[in-house]
């Protein structure tokens, strides 16, 4: 009976260690990760659901379209997103550079993946 407890108590301990290291981990991963996501569906995806452009169809978020049109780049996309253009609007006022930065890497990844 004694020895039984013993181990529950070891088991115990060692569930408790090991939850303790792995939870910090899992908390800064979903902290980080989203964002540029995030961002992009709640500015974006309005006018770009899925990497397309409901408003000018050619100037969509595609591979082809965005080295056709010069932003192909992560500064370039920077650059649009901060400024604006025509029908689409500056964001410097609604992003921080941090979350423009964030925002544009994941076009350009997107478009890389092909939107998938
Ligand atoms: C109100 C609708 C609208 C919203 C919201 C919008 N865009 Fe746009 N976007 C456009 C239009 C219109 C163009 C075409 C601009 C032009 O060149 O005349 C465009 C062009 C672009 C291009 C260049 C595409 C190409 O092939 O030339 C990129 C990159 C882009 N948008 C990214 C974004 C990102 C990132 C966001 C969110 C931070 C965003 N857009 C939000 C309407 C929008």
């Amino acid at each position: 009976m004694i020895k039984q407890l013993k181990l529950l108590l070891i088991s115990l301990i060692i569930s408790v260690l090991i939850i303790s290291i792995l939870m910090p981990i899992t908390l800064a991963e979903s902290l980080n990760k989203p964002s540029g996501q995030q961002i992009f569906t709640i500015n974006c995806a309005g006018c770009h659901p899925h990497g397309n452009n409901i408003i000018r169809r050619g100037k969509n978020l595609k591979i082809k379209a965005l080295q056709k049109n010069g932003y192909d780049s992560v500064e370039q996309i920077k650059w649009l997103v901060t400024n604006g253009k025509n029908n689409m609007s500056a964001f410097n006022d609604r992003l921080t550079e941090t979350e423009i930065n964030q925002v544009a890497n994941y076009v350009l990844e997107q478009a890389k993946n092909n939107w998938q």
